[in-house]
């Protein structure tokens, strides 16, 4: 039922460009991949919003590496395999964990606000995490200083053609092999086919498949839905990480409250008041994120309450200001003061761990197609992330992407450059813009209520029918963002429930009521979906 192309032929000849490399996506694995590539290679970055607007910008928490004398790589892979509950991909793990504090270091240098006390980077405790090891910057600001610090060495120190506003509508294929891809310009209407010898995914998660999450408006799973379209494997993409401490309001983006709050010793309170973690997991608040929502949703169900407390008021004032300056003044603009008052929290929708599969070098099933970031699953995360690595997944990756690079594209070069695209049928008629946005409304409820913490076979099975109900009420899209944004979202949410309904056991962030015992004997492998190629032959 997935479409294999999106793009509506204009009648005019598409522009073209040509490239080495295009880096679609500009969050800290896109930034990182374009400023590496753009040492030796021609290289775009498009974004289909302003460099800024990305998950990354976002980040609080931090970035997790064994950089102090009392952690080391082992600790680190020891922690995130124990999180992944039992799927975490080792050889990935054990690259993260070993180049990753390199990799963290040259960040330092280009990014001066990294917090230090005496020259030594501040390291901060968040949940599953044994020992301190998460590097932060502006307090829990260190998305945006990441952020802009590459974007700056981007825009001064490299000769990286930047493209805003540019929608990737869909990837170019040609002998088995990604050339490139075919973008919108959402200024001027105009389509462009972008010719590279190599393209890069840093599209980022998928959040926006649910009413309520902490991704902003542009993570609408662009990147796994095209890659899937143009025949890459994606996989694990039952596992939807449910971050515990959302700021409960009912407005999304859901405002995040750093899992670091609890590494420096807040409470989670249920409606008695009760520490009601203590005696769950051993590390009570900072357990691993799936157990500590698995929790949560047990206590609101027993309470009757949506939400529970976080509690920071026994902290002082003077640290939570310094150390948490965003969250502080958020909260305050929402009503809350942080030091006095008992923050209602609920588990919202955060992070895929699944997305477009990858080898250790970034490499999808798609010979010139890589991924990195939150779009890819490159299996370091398993079925349940350990907090701040993220951030560093994005940067050991792309990093390695930039090496992988060299070799491929002096093989592959000269062919790309002779090859023509025949771009498909007439330009279609579309939906109307009302008919595009009640089907998000509709996506998102029936993904909300049937697919969240808590999933069962009654519930998946309603949410597949309907999501297909909705998929075949919809026209082919016409030339629009919003509908191509829609139909990659129902890509998305297809496979994850479908997966969440093959998965007959519980394992990390994904709970089956009906099936609550995680199934080794069955179940210790992962789920992927690759479009036959019958159904890819309109390409
Ligand atoms: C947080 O600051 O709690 C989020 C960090 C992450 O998702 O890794």
């Amino acid at each position: 039922m997935t479409r294999p192309y999106l793009l509506a032929a204009t009648d005019s000849e598409p522009a073209k460009r040509f490239y080495d490399v295009i880096v679609i996506g500009s969050g800290i694995a896109g930034l990182t991949a374009a400023v590496g590539a753009a040492r030796k290679w021609k290289v775009a970055l498009i974004s289909k919003s302003v460099l800024r607007d990305t998950t990354t910008f976002l980040a609080q928490g931090g970035i997790a590496a064994a950089l102090s004398d009392q952690d080391s790589p082992q600790l680190h892979f020891e922690d995130t395999i124990r999180a992944g509950a039992g799927l975490c991909k080792e050889e990935a793990v054990n690259i993260l964990v070993n180049e990753g504090p390199s990799r963290v270091r040259e960040l330092t240098e280009i990014c001066p606000r990294f917090d230090r006390a005496g020259g030594d980077l501040v390291l901060g405790a968040e949940g599953a995490h044994t020992v301190p090891r998460i590097a932060h910057a502006g307090g829990d600001a260190t998305g945006s200083e990441v952020a802009s610090a590459l974007a700056q060495a981007l825009e001064t120190g490299s000769r990286v053609q930047v493209l805003e506003h540019e929608f990737v509508v869909d990837l170019l294929t040609n002998g088995g092999h990604c050339i490139g891809a075919i973008s919108l310009n959402l200024k001027t209407g105009a389509f462009t086919l972008n010719f590279a010898t190599a393209t890069v995914l840093a599209t980022g998660g998928s959040g926006q498949v649910y009413s309520l999450t902490t991704n902003p408006r542009v993570a609408t799973g662009d990147g796994m839905a095209m890659a899937y379209r143009a025949g890459a494997t994606i996989g694990d993409m039952e596992f939807v990480q449910f971050h515990p401490t959302g700021l409960y309001s009912g407005e999304s983006p859901i405002f995040l409250i750093t899992e670091a709050l609890r590494g420096e010793g807040a409470y989670l309170l249920n409606h008695l008041g009760e520490r009601f973690m203590v005696g769950v997991h051993p590390q009570a608040e900072l357990g691993p994120r799936d157990v500590v929502v698995k929790e949560m949703v047990r206590q609101t169900q027993e309470s009757g309450q949506e939400f529970i407390y976080l509690d920071a008021t026994h902290l002082g004032c003077t640290m939570l200001k310094e150390r948490f300056p965003t969250v502080y003044e958020r909260l305050q603009e929402k009503g809350y003061d942080l030091c006095h008052d008992r923050i209602p929290v609920a588990p919202v929708c955060h992070y895929m761990m699944g997305g477009v599969v990858t080898d250790i070098w970034g490499r999808t099933t798609l010979p010139g197609l890589y991924a990195s970031g939150e779009v890819a699953c490159t299996g370091v995360h398993g079925a349940n992330r350990l907090a701040s690595n993220s951030l560093l997944e994005g940067l050991v990756f792309s990093d390695r992407i930039v090496r992988d690079l060299d070799k491929y594209i002096s093989s592959m070069e000269e062919e790309v450059r002779r090859l023509h695209i025949d771009l498909p049928g007439p330009a279609r008629e579309g939906n109307r813009a009302e008919d595009v946005a009640e089907g998000l409304k509709r996506l998102r409820k029936t993904m909300t209520a049937n697919v969240g913490t808590v999933r069962n076979e009654e519930g998946l099975v309603r949410a597949l029918n309907d999501l297909r109900d909705l998929h075949n009420s919809l026209k082919s899209p016409g030339a629009d963002a919003d509908e191509y944004e829609l139909y990659n979202l129902l890509t998305v949410a297809i496979h994850i429930v479908k997966a969440a309904l093959l998965r007959q056991e519980s394992r990390g962030a994904h709970l089956r009521e009906d099936f609550p015992e995680p199934d080794d004997e069955n179940w210790k492998h992962h789920i992927n979906f690759r479009l036959k190629s019958e159904e890819r032959a309109a390409k």
